[in-house]
């Protein structure tokens, strides 16, 4: 490589994002010699799993400001520890969920202003933008099929909020049509991960 990448995956819970993720890993690991970073938001390896924990099972009152805040936490720590040490020495960064997460959940979902979590992201950042984002686009229904029962704090959230969280990516990706690639994620793993594939690809 001769410059690092930064690919990002997004999508309602139960939406199969972090298993394509470790697919495409795994195929530009095996397939394209290519040196590979995992990491997830919340929770990348280190203190990101301490501020995890609290995002998902904290079960007293979190405020809509302090979730915000907690995610981008989590985030400016993910970047300066793990994403951009590894794409400065040309690696592939593949992160499970980033600012388009705390758009869509946090400005869609809970109603804060947008352009004030667009701000906090430019922060957490340090402006560092994804040269992809791959959007799993999937109706509720079967996102929360896919999730059970058993649901963390974030899951718990009802269908009308979800529905919004849905809507708020579309809107994202029809605003940034250049950086966000919406796939149809109803679809059987196979066939998800041969348009993944195909737009990785177009990078290299
Ligand atoms: P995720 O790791 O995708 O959950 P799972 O373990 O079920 O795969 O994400 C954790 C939850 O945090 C998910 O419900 C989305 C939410 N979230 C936000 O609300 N805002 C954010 O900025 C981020 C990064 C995640």
């Amino acid at each position: 490589m001769k410059k690092g990448l930064f690919i990002t995956f997004e999508g309602v819970d139960g939406c199969g994002k972090t298993t394509q993720m470790h697919l495409l890993a795994d195929y530009l690991r095996e397939q394209k010699d290519c040196c590979v970073v995992e990491t997830r938001e919340p929770g990348a390896v280190g203190l990101g799993e301490k501020i995890r924990e609290i995002l998902l099972n904290y079960d007293g009152v979190v405020s809509p400001q302090c979730e915000a805040f907690l995610f981008l936490a989590d985030r400016a720590q993910n970047i300066d520890v793990i994403v951009n040490p590894a794409i400065e020495s040309r690696k592939i960064v593949l992160c499970d969920r980033h600012t388009d997460s705390t758009v869509a959940y946090q400005g869609y979902g809970r109603g804060i202003d947008i352009e004030e979590i667009n701000e906090l992201n430019r922060i957490a950042t340090r402006h560092r933008k994804p040269d992809l984002t791959l959007v799993f686009d999937i109706d509720i229904e079967t996102a929360m099929k896919r999730v059970g029962q058993d649901k963390d704090r974030m899951e718990g959230a009802g269908v009308q909020f979800f529905n919004s969280v849905r809507n708020g990516y579309l809107t994202l990706a029809q605003m940034e049509p250049n950086r966000i690639k919406v796939i149809d994620a109803s679809r059987s793993i196979e066939e998800v991960q041969r348009d993944v594939v195909e737009l990785v690809e177009a990078l290299l």
